[in-house]
């Protein structure tokens, strides 16, 4: 017999109370929770099992793996499971998603409004559609004459292939969206956005989280048992984290956050989970007229001008690539005891730690002094390789001493002033020194390293470089064992004044 019952789940966390109140007590959220009715004693059941019963008994030969056997077998003995990816042909995208879209499969896109959701999804669409894939894009936000006009900035805008194969279906309602999905039996349904789509049956406005819980549901099985991928539009909350309770996280099996300041040039799609493949890969976008484009990471290059104080470059990992990223700083005179910290694109806390070593074991002196420090370009910097970078940039900011041109710095700083070896520094430097740096600060413990793979990169891309001598490496390599060291060297960089004479009176 099919129970009702009542709960109360928290808006905020996801917890779920047995009765009404006013602050929930596992996160401490005031007037978060929302009453939730489950109808159907089935319901408590784990998710999709009775979609999972159903398609089992119908091919249950066939594909193990994908029905889940019903009784134990040796993990030897399932067979894996071959499905080919979907490339949607944009490459940063496939690359985050692990090469493609995996049928079956249900991707939860999040970001803040106005940062390239919609685009992004829809340009997937069309890329797809273009490949003579069938997709479908329901919107419940917009008419389908707005997905029009969007679709028409795009390059490529509707001709052949893209007009046969790409359907849109304005539309909320849940269940008439996996009607149409179960006649087109497109290869990707793209919806935008789960939090206001509703399903008829449930008492609570979309958005809720019973609302979200159900609607979510229903894409899970749809996607299990029709094969046909999804791709849906989340929203985020103020604080940047998917909107409704981590509950959608945990139902899909890939979260993807689209991150980047929307008035900087830079947009990152990052996995925060993902079931098929790394969470470590970025893809990198910048907004044009023409929607999303892809960016070259050669474009982001070691900037060989002349040495600006409180600039660094370091090449931080993103899974399987370094990319190159700018650190500036600027430090003023501010209240002692009341120095502001701030920073953007880097972890604060992380900055007042480098502050801080700074004082002890560089001897600066900063108490009195507002530092800020920023990743250039939007990017968002978690790489603790960076350290080094960071802690030169605000040192050379606050002494007015420049890296000299073509430089960046490699190197965690630990609480006692020591710079620790950065992971895969080979990759690291070889990336570099390819984007034309031409001097870099590492670890002392790595010198060795460093040194071999410049060599190495040097014999294998045919020392396109030229700056060192002969034998010597194509780049000069300071190794610093500390802080105070790394600043020692710092102090005896040219001064500002004397831009003109750049690389050559710099070094020594
Ligand atoms: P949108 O994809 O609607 O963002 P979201 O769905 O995340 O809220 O669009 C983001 C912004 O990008 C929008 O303000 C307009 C801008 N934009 C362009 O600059 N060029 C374009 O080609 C498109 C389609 C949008
Ligand atoms: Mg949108």
């Amino acid at each position: 017999m099919a129970k009702v019952r009542t709960s109360y789940v928290c808006r905020d966390c996801g917890n779920v109370q047995p009765k009404w109140m006013g602050k929930c007590p596992d996160c401490g959220a005031w007037d978060a929770l929302d009453k939730f009715v489950d109808r159907s004693g089935a319901e408590s059941a784990p998710p999709g099992a009775l979609d999972l019963g159903a398609s089992a008994s119908a091919e249950s030969a066939g594909a193990p793996g994908a029905s889940g056997p019903r009784r134990a077998v040796a993990l030897a003995e399932v067979k894996a499971l071959d499905v080919p990816r979907l490339a949607t042909g944009i490459a940063e995208f496939d690359r985050v998603l692990g090469g493609g879209v995996v049928p079956g499969s249900v991707a939860l896109l999040g970001g803040d409004p106005g940062i390239g959701k919609s685009t992004l999804l829809l340009q997937a669409a069309a890329a797809l559609a273009d490949a003579g894939r069938r997709v479908l894009y329901a919107t419940s936000e917009e008419s389908a004459a707005q997905v029009r006009m969007r679709a028409d900035r795009l390059e490529g805008a509707a001709d052949g292939a893209r007009a046969a194969n790409l359907l849109v279906l304005a539309e909320p309602n849940i269940a008439v969206i996996a009607e149409e999905c179960r006649r087109i039996r497109p290869a990707l349904l793209v919806l935008d956005s789960i939090q206001l789509c509703y399903r008829g049956d449930v008492d609570a406005a979309p958005g809720s989280v019973a609302q979200l819980r159900r609607c979510c549901l229903d894409l899970v099985s749809l996607a299990k048992s029709s094969g046909c991928a999804v791709a849906m539009v989340g929203h985020v909350t103020k604080e940047g984290d998917l909107a409704g309770p981590k509950l959608l996280e945990h139902l899909v099996d890939v979260v993807l956050a689209f991150e980047g300041d929307r008035h900087h040039a830079y947009r990152v799609v990052r996995a925060v989970k993902n079931r098929f493949g790394s969470t470590q890969e970025v893809g990198l976008f910048e907004m044009t007229g023409g929607g999303l484009s892809e960016v070259e990471e050669a474009t982001l290059s070691v900037d060989g001008g002349a040495p600006r104080p409180g600039s660094a470059f370091v090449p931080v990992l993103a899974g399987s690539r370094v990319l190159v990223a700018e650190v500036q700083s600027l430090t003023a005179t501010g209240f002692l005891g009341n120095a502001k910290r701030r920073a953007s694109g880097l972890d604060a806390s992380r900055l007042a730690m480098l502050i801080a070593v700074l004082e002890k074991h560089g001897g600066l002196r900063l108490a009195d002094q507002d530092v800020y420090a920023s990743a250039i370009g939007g990017m968002r910097i978690v790489d603790p390789a960076a350290d080094l970078a960071v802690a030169l940039a605000v040192a050379g900011g606050f002494l007015g001493r420049g890296l000299g041109a073509s430089t960046v710095a490699i190197g965690e700083v630990s609480l006692s002033g020591d710079i620790r070896v950065a992971r895969q520094a080979e990759l690291r430097v070889q990336a570099a020194v390819r984007r034309g740096a031409r001097r870099l600060i590492v670890p002392q413990a790595q010198r060795g390293v460093v040194e071999r793979a410049i060599a190495g990169g040097a014999g294998g891309a045919g020392g396109a470089g030229g700056a060192g001598s002969g034998a010597g490496p194509a780049a000069e390599v300071i190794s610093v064992g500390s802080v105070g060291q790394a600043l020692e060297w710092l102090q005896g960089m040219a001064a500002p004044g004397r831009r003109g004479e750049s690389r050559q009176s710099a070094k020594m």
